[in-house]
């Protein structure tokens, strides 16, 4: 028997269950002091069911420990996606003693075969900082007689001094919007979609206003699709626009984009009650719901990518959000510097060898290389090719050599388009089973999990193509574990 967290595969920098099934995080939320990530947990297996809303709690995003079911499975209702907001001033009435409280929206699900399903939203209050919950004994507090109306994701609003939450209408392809006083009673005010990928069902909304360029903030409303997203399976996408507290409109001409152009990125949210001055910062599920209930792991399957705190940046005429990865706490000793030229003709070189968890930035000067990028080795024969390919247009994440395949529809390369006035610049981070990386400056995100027969990570530049040196530069860091 293994250790806790020194499993075959066990994610070292990311979250992961000490045991059993997880899938999408819930309630992200900051509240005195502390982070909270709840999830979609099934405390008796790991495969999907009796889902219930596990809790970790952190002081820095990264280093998680995990405390017993916060909201559990019960008389037949299951405890589905939702957020947790702090209720400062105890606009629900369900805060004691004057202080401040916090309120759980999820999702009832009562299980049926098709028609006799049933979704509605419920809510849960806790005085104790998230160690115990009370149900409400109103719930539900939203009730539509729908079989797919679910994910509720609430936050406060400062232009309407109102809660509103965005909800998901998973087969009409909308997200619907309430708004409320007290989280009890709930007023529809309006719906945003069908638009953008509409080849599947719409769930995990999640609305969040940004800062970009030039001081502004702009409103993003971000939505999970499963199937139909790019890379297959579940994937999600964005829209950026304009939101008043009651309607969002997306800006025109702007083309569909996605959160994540990998294929294990699902079901993020923001956090909640951040501190100040503290960017929105999403997380989500590290996993696609093609093959997430075959990966070889035990005894937990499922984990969450990295938390990223997000901003918006000048897009030609429009933005596109860009993802900065929180790992700075994590870094073991300084960073070491990369400085290497390939030749004219030259093919590859080795740049470093470390193992997992480590990170490194990368920087490639302009060349006239048809492609270029970088290989991770595990072993001899196991690798992932991280590379821009300048013919096509595209930056992409191959992991079809990477190791063992949990099933079909994983051996795939992702690919996501680039912008020529963009820098070619990577940000990847490689754990026991995953590559997340943040190209040209992090408009474009891609996260895929790996399964690796080693945790050594040997990096060579490659180029194909093109005549002249190419020069790449740029710092790698180990990664201290966060189970210490
Ligand atoms: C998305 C999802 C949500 C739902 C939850 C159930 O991954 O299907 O829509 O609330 O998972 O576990």
């Amino acid at each position: 028997d293994r250790k806790p967290y020194a499993e075959p595969y066990r994610p070292q920098v990311h979250f992961s269950p000490r045991q059993n099934w997880t899938n999408d995080p819930n309630g992200l939320v900051h509240f005195d002091g502390e982070y909270h990530l709840f999830f979609q947990y099934n405390p008796f297996g790991d495969k999907w069911g009796h889902m219930s809303w596990g809790h970790a709690v952190s002081s820095d995003l990264l280093h998680w420990k995990e405390l017993p079911v916060a909201l559990p499975e019960h008389d037949g209702e299951m405890i589905f996606t939702g957020s947790v907001v702090v209720d400062e001033h105890n606009t629900s009435g369900l805060c004691k003693d004057g202080k401040p409280c916090m309120v759980a929206i999820y999702t009832s699900h009562r299980p049926g075969n098709g028609r006799e399903q049933r979704e509605s939203q419920s809510i849960a209050s806790s005085q104790d900082r998230g160690r115990t919950w009370q149900f409400y004994a109103g719930n539900p507090v939203l009730d539509l007689d729908m079989a797919d109306f679910r994910d509720p994701n609430v936050s406060w609003n400062d232009q309407i001094h109102r809660w509103v939450m965005a909800v998901a209408l998973p087969n009409e392809h909308k997200v619907a919007f309430y708004t409320s006083t007290d989280l009890k009673q709930w007023a529809k005010v309006s719906t945003f979609g069908p638009e953008g990928a509409t080849g599947g069902q719409w769930e995990c909304p999640d609305l969040l206003q940004v800062p970009a360029d030039g001081g502004r903030k702009i409103w993003a409303l971000k939505v999970g699709i499963n199937p139909g997203a790019l890379q297959g399976g579940s994937g999600e996408q964005y829209f950026l626009g304009n939101f008043d507290g009651r309607e969002f409109h997306s800006l025109p001409g702007t083309p569909v984009r996605w959160t994540d152009y990998g294929k294990d990125s699902y079901c993020a949210i923001s956090f909640n009650h951040l501190p100040p001055g503290e960017k929105p910062t999403l997380l989500g599920w590290m996993s696609n719901w093609q093959y997430a209930d075959k990966l070889p792991t035990q005894p937990w399957r499922g984990q969450m990518t990295l938390p990223r705190r997000v901003v918006a940046v000048k897009d030609g005429d429009s933005f596109v959000l860009s993802e900065d990865p929180v790992t700075a706490p994590l870094h073991d000793g300084a960073a070491r510097p990369i400085r290497k030229q390939l030749a004219a003709k030259q093919e590859i070189a080795e740049l470093l060898s470390l193992e997992s968890p480590m990170e490194m930035q990368l920087t490639f000067a302009p060349t006239d290389a048809e492609s270029f990028g970088v290989r991770l080795y595990s072993d001899d024969s196991h690798w992932t090719e991280i590379g821009f390919d300048t013919a096509g247009h595209v930056v992409y994440a191959d992991r079809i050599h990477a190791g063992v395949s949990p099933g079909e529809n994983f051996l795939v390369r992702t690919d996501a388009r680039t912008v020529a006035t963009r820098p070619w610049n990577l940000k990847i981070v490689v754990d026991r089973s995953s590559v997340e990386v943040f190209a040209q400056d992090g408009t474009i995100a891609m996260t895929n999990l790996v399964l690796p027969p080693t945790s050594n990570v040997k990096a060579v530049v490659f180029r194909e193509g093109g005549t002249k040196a190419i020069a790449v530069s740029g710092r790698s860091w180990r990664l201290k574990s966060i189970w210490g």
